[in-house]
């Protein structure tokens, strides 16, 4: 069994009729997606959908999934979505697949952010999977090299095209930063990023995540709440 299915067919045991949900992005979060189109067609459940990009939002609609925007509601109750690094405290790095900043708007609108992974997102410190940092195209030379005085990035390219860069769905750049080890104070970390000029957000998630949801191949899962001591 898919440990990302298991892990995100149990994450949707949490959605109930009514819910605003915050859609994810990423191989995990479409299993998510899938999961609760099933649970509208089977089960009639409504639900209303917030995407956190355009293949999500693609996907909700082809599976029926009603989806509305901010100029709707301001408030999410339950999102779901993947990481690419979870850290002990529950700290993530997101933006493998380029939404992080939408990403991070719908979780800072939700009540619940629900994180679903398998075991090989868990990691001690986080870093070792390079840091996404969103960027605006203009002058991106300038904020790679105020970037690079902390460590190497390096401009994402397109999947497709590879001579072309990657470009997201609000057409940002992506520079990921091979930082190998994000510093402990790791808000600080992400502040002091945020305050380099062009930047428009960084894939450091800290502190949002209110479970995290693991799945194993055996079909198990283990859950995570922040330690609040
Ligand atoms: C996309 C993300 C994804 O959640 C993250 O990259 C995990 O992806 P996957 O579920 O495919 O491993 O942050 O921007």
């Amino acid at each position: 069994m898919d440990a990302k299915q298991i892990a995100a067919y149990k994450a949707v045991e949490y959605v109930k009729d009514g819910m605003v949900l915050g859609l994810g992005s990423g191989s995990t979060a479409i299993f998510a997606i899938q999961a609760i189109g099933e649970r509208v067609k089977n089960e009639g459940l409504r639900v209303r959908g917030i995407p956190t990009s355009a293949k999500s939002r693609d996907l909700a609609m082809q599976l029926g999934i009603p989806l509305i925007d901010f100029g709707d509601t301001a408030q999410i109750d339950l999102t779901i979505d993947g990481a690419d690094e979870v850290s002990g405290k529950l700290d993530l790095i997101k933006g493998g697949g380029g939404a992080l900043l939408r990403e991070k708007i719908v979780a800072a609108s939700s009540d619940q952010l629900l994180i679903i992974c398998d075991e090989g997102k868990l990691c001690k410190s986080l870093g070792k999977f390079p840091l996404p940092i969103a960027i605006v195209p203009f002058g991106w030379q300038i904020t790679k090299s105020a970037l690079d005085a902390f460590c190497v990035t390096n401009l994402r390219k397109s999947l497709t095209e590879p001579d072309k860069p990657f470009i997201t769905d609000d057409n940002l750049l992506i520079l990921d930063m091979h930082i190998e080890h994000v510093p402990d104070a790791v808000a600080d970390f992400e502040e002091e990023l945020k305050r380099r000029i062009g930047v428009v957000e960084v894939g450091l998630f800290v502190g949002m995540a209110t479970r995290v949801i693991v799945g194993y191949t055996d079909g198990h899962t283990t859950e995570l709440i922040p330690d609040m001591s």
